[in-house]
């Protein structure tokens, strides 16, 4: 069940810490490597040596444990190392205290520096007292880091340790190592999906050594390809002029010009379950190609240009059953530019990016907006291209769930 995946256990300081027993050995049983981290505050309620015996790994309890500065650095590096290997982070119980620190990207002890160094998925489970769950400041942390693509495993509602009653009393363990097993089973959510995916440039030629282009380095599409391939779908990765190496599993056609891209789409879309287009293709080409160089002899040329075919628009009308995602990138009105371009090129997602600074183009992260046919509008904090396919084909998966049901 578990393919020998494994948990990152963060345990925080509250009442519900003796829990973490129970789930721990709930994902042991499941056969997942579970390595449990303690706040300090958390070993006040529950010895490390407990969640130890249940793991059978020692457990970390701090970044900074008491040993010379030597050891102190290497055993920080590779606890971090050990973090980053995980396939999933849980916190559970997770405190007021560590949402707020999550939501902050604070990293003053080992779980909050873990959590920054680790860019897999993360199920919180927090318990606390009730009004401390119903503080706004706690409203808004959970709403962030759900908006980060956080899973949060609601507490219950009953009678708490302080006696008041309502909710924030730990969710069922049961029920936590559910979340745990969900989010990881999303692996091969897009088993039996076709996925066609644009990426990069393309290129407009004026003349034999002259072209129209711009500056798209193709990596948001194929770390979407890559990320669907992974999760199980069949991919066919149309791309332009980039030189970038294929993802394992995907069907690779290489084409140059938006004419090219536009064939090359059309002739698969009939396959396709799916199809995201993050190409930036160009929307105007020169009208006529000079067969010859131009010479500058010849003068200033005069280049009239013409639109190239509109490839997510032609997509948005044949697109039946299919989910259909577009990409907008924009240096101005970015929602409302891009909830237009949704609603005109019959998508239903689309990725709004603001073009500049050090996310967007040509660079390794990105960030924006993620904006549905329903209203609904996520934000996509600043993150690796490879953690926003990811959170692309979250929200993918779920609208192909829903058009299936
Ligand atoms: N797109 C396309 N074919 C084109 C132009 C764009 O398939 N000829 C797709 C892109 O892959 C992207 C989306 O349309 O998914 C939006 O592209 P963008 O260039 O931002 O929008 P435009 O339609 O060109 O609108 P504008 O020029 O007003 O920004």
């Amino acid at each position: 069940m578990s393919d020998g995946k494994s948990v990152l256990l963060g345990v925080s300081g509250g009442i519900a810490a003796y829990k973490s027993a129970e789930i721990a050995r709930a994902l042991h049983v499941d056969g997942y490597r579970v390595q449990a981290v303690m706040t300090r505050a958390a070993t006040k309620f529950i010895t490390p040596l407990t969640l130890a015996s249940l793991t059978g790994n020692k457990v970390i309890t701090d970044l900074f444990a008491d040993a010379s500065p030597d050891e102190t650095l290497s055993s920080a590096i590779e606890h971090i190392e050990v973090a980053q290997s995980a396939d999933l982070l849980l916190v559970a119980p997770a405190t007021a205290d560590v949402l707020a620190k999550f939501a902050l990207g604070l990293a003053d002890d080992f779980l909050s520096t873990a959590h920054l160094a680790f860019e897999g998925p993360l199920v919180l489970a927090p318990a606390m007292n009730t009004r401390m769950w119903e503080h706004p400041a706690t409203r808004e942390n959970l709403a962030l880091l759900r908006s980060r693509g956080a899973r949060i495993v609601d507490p219950d509602s009953g009678e708490l340790a302080c006696g008041t009653i309502g909710p924030g009393r730990l969710a069922d363990p049961a029920l936590i190592a559910g979340a745990v097993r969900d989010a990881l089973r999303e692996d091969d959510d897009l088993h039996g999906e076709c996925v066609l995916v644009t990426a990069g440039p393309t290129r407009e030629a004026l003349d034999p050594v002259r072209f129209l282009s711009n500056r798209s380095s193709g990596r948001m599409g194929f770390a979407i390809a890559e990320a669907a391939a992974r999760r199980g779908a069949k991919v066919i990765l149309v791309a332009g002029p980039v030189g970038l190496p294929t993802p394992q599993s995907c069907e690779r056609i290489d084409v140059v010009s938006a004419e090219e891209m536009n064939d090359a789409v059309m002739s698969r879309f009939d396959e396709a379950t799916v199809a995201v287009m993050a190409a930036a293709v160009a929307d105007y080409r020169p009208r006529s190609t000079s067969p010859q160089k131009l010479k500058k002899r010849d003068g200033i040329p005069a280049v009239e240009l013409e639109e190239t075919p509109d490839i997510l628009r032609s997509a948005g009308e044949r697109k039946g059953q299919r989910v259909l995602i577009g990409f907008a990138a924009e240096t101005e009105g970015l929602e409302e530019n891009a909830r237009h371009k949704l609603l005109a090129k019959g998508c239903d997602l689309i990725v709004a990016n603001p073009v500049g600074g050090s996310t967007g183009f040509d660079v390794d992260r990105n960030q924006g907006l993620l904006l549905s046919t329903d209203g609904d509008v996520v934000r996509l904090d600043p993150m690796s291209k490879g953690r926003m396919a990811e959170r692309i084909l979250d929200a993918t998966a779920e609208l192909r769930r829903r058009k299936a049901a």
